[in-house]
């Protein structure tokens, strides 16, 4: 807890002065507690966006936009991305603490247990259409969990918090599998608790009950850091979803399918499907300054997908290590000339030199880079996003956990800035 206010805020505005207490987090700038401002004061404030808004405390990640600078439970992501793996990482953040050998060799089995789904959920998939969306398909099936798993509901038993969100770290990947599996018609693959968690989810998308098929541990390992690049982000649009859909009382499972929708939209987790998309578009490096082009015009709402961010206004520190692992595995499998790559990487070199983008401070984004590997290990575009969203799961539930264990914790509920019509009678339909 760091509310402890050693310095305040006069806000004067009517004849009237409010005293408003400012905090100091351990990290990041100040802030100005304004929650007894209506009741002082009779007065709202207006942040569309919420971009001067801390919604919440929170003890989780922390990120430093101008310096680039991601940290999960102070660690920061660059040493995690290279020392760790997703499950460490995934206990990091729902505990607060690295695990000793003794806890990693408790959790991994326990969420390793956890990887199957009810077997009646097979039957559920094939209500969707097969060209159906998989973001859409994992949103509706994350939705449906609430119903096949009565007994972890209940969020203000512990226990029970603790089984839903190891049952939900667990079952993302089968889910998402099994989503991409019904899209190209293909049998379901059940998982395999003998591979770790990236190759787990690597299996159930490629492997086919016909012949057998192994996981690079390259591939593997790309697949893992792009799970924990992706971990969590803070309080950004589809967490925040989550917490105001748990603000209400509502159970993880519908909590966490309401932070999936808010994911699918192009300016968040649907920007890599978006950016990769507008590269094959773009198809030839000629065309580059065309599309440059149409980026910086007023009139025209093109953007350059993968490239910007509300809060990094210096390079994104997960692109940094994406990039890393897009040069390993292209080198790998062969494909640095691949003409979409090519695109790719002059774009890049034209944005960060462009006066446009750098007065801006648009630099390319993780998504950029995500998309590229992804496709190089054959995802279709539309899976992109439902692999962000499996690997956001822990963040959302971290988060999650966090706001209901927090006492201060209220419903969410904004104010607004009314401008519609004021009192008015109602006029019956012949007089209008
Ligand atoms: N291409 C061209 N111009 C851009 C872009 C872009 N991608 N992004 C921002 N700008 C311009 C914008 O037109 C504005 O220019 P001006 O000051 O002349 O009006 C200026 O940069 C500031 O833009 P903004 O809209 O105020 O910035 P924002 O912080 O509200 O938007 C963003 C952040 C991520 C929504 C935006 O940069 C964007 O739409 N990027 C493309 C989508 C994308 O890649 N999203 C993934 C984000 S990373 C994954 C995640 O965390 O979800």
């Amino acid at each position: 807890m760091v509310l402890d206010s050693k310095k305040s805020a006069q806000l004067n505005f009517d004849d009237q002065e409010i005293d408003l207490p400012i905090f100091s987090p351990n990290l990041g700038p100040d802030v100005v507690d304004i929650r007894k401002l209506y009741a002082q004061g009779d007065v709202f404030t207006y942040d569309p966006g919420f971009t001067s808004t801390a919604s919440c405390e929170s003890a989780i990640t922390f990120i430093d936009g101008d310096k680039g600078e991601l940290l999960y439970r102070g660690y920061p992501i660059d040493q995690l991305a290279e020392k760790s793996h997703f499950l460490e990482v995934c206990y990091l953040l729902l505990y607060g603490e690295l695990p000793t050998a003794a806890q990693l060799d408790e959790f991994v089995p326990r969420v390793t247990r956890h990887t199957m789904l009810h077997e009646q959920m097979a039957y559920f998939y094939r209500g969707f259409r097969r060209d159906a969306h998989p973001m859409s398909i994992i949103c509706g099936v994350q939705g449906a969990m609430s119903s096949f798993y009565h007994d972890s509901t209940d969020i203000n038993d512990p226990w029970q918090r603790e089984v839903a969100s190891i049952r939900m770290i667990a079952k993302m990947p089968t889910v998402a599998a099994w989503a991409y599996k019904y899209s190209i018609g293909q049998p379901f693959i059940y998982p395999r608790n003998d591979l770790d968690y990236a190759s787990n989810f690597l299996h159930m998308c490629f492997a086919v009950p016909a012949e057998e098929y192994n996981v690079d541990p390259i591939v593997s390992r790309a697949m893992d850091r792009i799970f924990t690049l992706h971990a969590d982000h803070e309080q950004n649009a589809s967490t925040s979803t989550v917490r105001l859909a748990g603000s209400s009382g509502a159970n993880p499972f519908a909590c966490i399918a309401a932070g999936i929708a808010c994911l699918w939209g192009p300016a968040h987790g649907g920007a890599n499907e978006a950016a990769l998309n507008m590269l094959r578009e773009i198809g030839t490096v000629d065309r580059i300054p065309e599309y440059i082009a149409r980026a910086k015009d007023k009139d025209d709402p093109f953007r350059l997908m993968g490239f910007g961010h509300r809060v990094y206004k210096n390079f994104d520190p997960r692109a940094k290590v994406m990039k890393e692992s897009a040069d390993e595995v292209l080198g790998l499998l062969g494909i640095e000339d691949n003409p979409t790559l090519q695109v790719a990487m002059e774009l890049e070199r034209i944005a960060l030199s462009d006066p446009y983008f750098i007065e801006r401070k648009l630099y390319p984004n993780v998504d950029f880079y995500s998309g590229i590997i992804l496709d190089a290990i054959g995802f279709p575009t539309s899976m992109f996003t439902p692999i962000f969203a499996l690997a956001r799961t822990v963040g959302w539930i971290a988060q999650w956990k966090e706001m209901i264990a927090d006492p201060t914790q209220k419903i969410g509920r904004p104010r607004q800035l009314y401008t519609g019509a004021k009192h008015r009678n109602y006029t019956d339909v012949e007089n209008r």
